[in-house]
């Protein structure tokens, strides 16, 4: 088998991959129950009113959440529950749990997830979202302020698993961009166009990365892989043999991390592609080197330096 020096990829390519409340002027259309005399007093003040997110909005958030049967769907302000129960109902999560500080809602909420036949599987907490533990969600949707996003963002960094998904209605985070924005448009029920923002929860990638390649027998190669992040948008270098390598076309999707180069020698098209996965301070993957006809892979695995973890960055 032909090497990889032998290849005239050497140090260049084999080292490349080293080297409503919509618009926010809406009005309150339509206040909660109000509690009997027999039911708790809310315990504190709710952080936004209850405005329901019309049914055609439900519907595409959970459509652009790509909810399924392996999905546990937390809606955190989860008004009457139409976003829990028809996750379940239309959708087939596994789980739903709703979060609302408000106890005639939450009264309200399983009620209706009676009604519906998914009582079962729905779940209708009476907290304040800031409280909860959220962390075995797959799914979480919003509907709440921009503030409030922005206060709750630290926490869903944190709590929620990588690869989680997040769906707000009207409302952004801040400089955290959406990977996803759809505009639903005005119809009978609700006369505004709404847009929803999709996100994708990423891994801590930030930090310093060490591993080694054997690009022939008994021939290796140290590198180090240097990544700096905002939330999903990642920079990287790789340093090898004492020399810096800006790493291309790097996407970071939950836990899975891609990146690709492409460069010309002797003539010939070559290319790396990365695909691998972040596990704790452990990155996983597969170097698939193609170079003219010759294909190649390396299988990666490097060890991020603990003293140079970024948690902060994400
Ligand atoms: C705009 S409504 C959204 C209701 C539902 N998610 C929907 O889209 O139809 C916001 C909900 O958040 C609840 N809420 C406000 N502050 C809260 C807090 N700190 N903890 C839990 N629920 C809260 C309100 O009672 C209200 O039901």
């Amino acid at each position: 088998m032909v090497s990889l020096g032998a290849l005239g990829l050497g140090v260049s390519l084999a080292v490349a991959f080293l080297g409503g409340l919509g618009s926010q002027t809406a009005t309150i259309a339509q206040l909660a129950p109000t509690p009997s005399p027999t039911e708790n007093p809310i315990p504190s003040k709710p952080d936004v009113p209850y405005v329901p997110t019309p049914e055609i909005v439900v519907t595409e958030m959970l459509k652009l959440a790509g909810v399924n049967r392996d999905d546990v769907v937390y809606d955190l302000g989860s008004g009457d529950g139409r976003l829990v129960i028809t996750a379940i109902k239309d959708y087939g999560a596994r789980r739903g749990v709703g979060v609302d500080i408000n106890p005639g809602l939450v009264r309200l909420s399983n009620e209706n997830a009676q009604k519906a036949g998914v009582g079962d599987r729905a779940q209708f907490l009476q907290q304040d979202l800031f409280q909860t533990d959220f962390r075995e969600a797959s799914v979480v949707t919003l509907y709440l302020l921009p503030q409030i996003n922005l206060k709750l963002r630290p926490k869903l960094l944190s709590d929620l698993k990588p690869g989680t998904r997040l769906v707000s209605h009207a409302f952004t985070m801040g400089d955290w961009k959406p990977d996803k924005t759809v505009t639903v448009p005005g119809n009978a029920t609700s006369s505004v166009p709404r847009n929803i923002y999709y996100w994708v929860v990423p891994a801590n990638i930030s930090g310093d990365w060490q591993g080694r390649v054997e690009y022939a027998p008994g021939r290796s190669q140290p590198y180090t892989l240097r990544f700096n992040q905002q939330f999903q948008q990642v920079k990287g270098d790789a340093i090898a043999d004492g020399k810096k390598y800006t790493i291309p076309n790097i996407t970071l999707t939950g836990d899975r991390l891609t990146f690709s180069r492409s460069e010309t020698i002797q003539g010939q098209q070559g290319t790396i592609q990365f695909n691998g996965r972040i596990e704790g301070n452990t990155l996983k993957g597969t170097a698939g080197i193609k170079w003219g006809v010759l294909t190649r892979n390396f299988p990666i695995v490097a060890q991020r330096s603990t003293t140079l973890q970024g948690r902060a960055q994400r």
